[in-house]
């Protein structure tokens, strides 16, 4: 990533990695991701945020030189996870001069995940601010943002807010030229649904607080930074509300195609009374588990109703059904309803399994409708039904 001014005093350095999957082993990240470090520069004091992860230290390196920085005061962590405090120590090995700070629970993770004492650590407490020299950056801890240690810093003279995983996304816009907004707002979108959602309650506090401040910029610790914050901010304001749409998230897993045929009529029939329905594949061969799972959470942050199409294995739920639970039970989604829906042989358990799976989820669990393999003329008939039980499920939240 190249250097990029900011603000008068406020430059931005990380480093790209557009070659990135999976994020954290799981989430696809499929225009890579950025890992953003900044430097404030005040009239006496540098302070350098985020010593991004340490594969990337080179590229940290070659931009403090081409930047010409060759003090840092402070580096500021903002946030422990090793994605963007992995490079501390390598980054201190070039700058020894310079003092690490950050909140209590920072010192402390930073202790946990990378043997860095704590002891090391100058602490900053919340509403403190460090004084740069005509600069100021105040300590705004934002926890569970996702993690315990999230922490922004608000530079009041330039108004800009430095928000640490919150508002990011993973996006390594080409250097040549400006972030595409289509591609920033549907990354930004996934990453809310992968990153903050499971954690969308404490959200809010953090969100009023983003918006008491009024920034003029915001730069998040991954992808393009907001310079009209108000985007951002009111996309998040509607995913926090918890508001849904009236329509349907249908994964889908079947060996023998007796689910697919379920869930393909099923489809069609709320299709045709009005409902809208995304079939989500879990068994496409050319596509990784994780891209399909993450489609399926994305989808659920503003759905109000998901349908489970699967077949019964080993008495309980197809794994990859099982894997999808494991997910929808992690991510929390806002959804008002949850369903299953599928086939089995002979005998099965997979209601039980399956709901026993998911006892997160607030979501109100709808009736299981399983069909001895093939569906028959009756079972069609139940499915008939199903669709108008939906429908009518859905129906009431418009009206109440
Ligand atoms: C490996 C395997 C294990 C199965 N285990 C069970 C089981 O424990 N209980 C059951 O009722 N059916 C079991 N079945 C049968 C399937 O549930 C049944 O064939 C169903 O119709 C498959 O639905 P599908 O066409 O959507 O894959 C199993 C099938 C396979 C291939
Ligand atoms: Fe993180
Ligand atoms: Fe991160």
């Amino acid at each position: 990533m190249k250097v990029r001014k900011i603000s008068e005093h406020v430059l931005s350095l990380g480093a790209a990695d557009p070659g990135l999957q999976y994020f954290d082993k799981l989430m696809p990240t499929p225009y890579g991701t950025t890992y953003n470090s900044f430097v404030v520069r005040g009239e006496k004091k540098v302070a350098l945020l985020d010593p991004v992860q340490s594969d990337s230290i080179d590229q940290l390196l070659s931009n403090l030189a081409a930047a010409g920085i060759k003090h840092i005061d402070y580096i500021l962590s903002l946030h422990t996870e090793q994605d963007h405090s992995g490079a501390t120590e390598l980054l201190w090995q070039r700058f020894p001069e310079a003092r690490l700070v950050g909140t209590a629970k920072v010192a402390e993770f930073l202790e946990t995940h990378l043997n860095i004492p704590a002891s090391r650590v100058q602490l900053i407490a919340e509403n403190e601010t460090l004084d740069l020299g005509g600069l100021g950056l105040t300590c705004v801890p934002i926890p569970f943002a996702h993690w315990p240690d999230n922490t922004m810093y608000w530079l009041e003279e330039e108004r800009i807010l430095f928000s640490s995983d919150l508002y990011g996304s993973h996006y390594a816009a080409p250097p040549y030229k400006a972030a595409d907004e289509k591609i920033h707002l549907e990354t930004t979108r996934s990453y809310y649904a992968e990153i903050m959602m499971p954690t969308s309650k404490q959200l809010a506090r953090h969100l009023a607080k983003s918006r008491a401040l009024d920034p003029a910029i915001i730069c998040p610790a991954h992808g393009p930074m907001w310079y009209e914050p108000d985007k951002v901010l009111s996309l998040y304001e509607s995913y926090v509300s918890g508001k849904v749409d009236l329509r349907v998230v249908m994964p889908v897993v079947s060996m023998h195609d007796s689910s697919k045929i379920m869930a393909y009529y099923l489809a069609e029939k709320l299709e045709a009374s009005g409902i809208p329905v995304n079939i989500h594949h879990l068994d496409n061969p050319n596509q990784d588990l994780r891209v399909s799972m993450g489609k399926v959470v994305e989808d659920t942050v503003d759905a109000a109703c998901l349908i489970m199409a699967a077949p019964t294995v080993l008495t309980g739920p197809h794994p990859a059904a099982g894997a999808m639970a494991l997910m929808l039970n992690a991510f929390k989604p806002p959804l008002k309803y949850i369903a299953l829906i599928g086939s089995f042989g002979w005998g099965s358990q997979i209601e039980k399994r399956f709901y026993d799976l998911l006892p997160q989820l607030k979501a109100e669990r709808l009736a299981t409708l399983l069909v001895k393999g093939l569906p028959t003329e009756e079972d069609y008939k139940l499915l008939d039904d199903y669709a108008q039980m939906v429908k009518e499920k859905l129906t009431s939240i418009s009206e109440g």
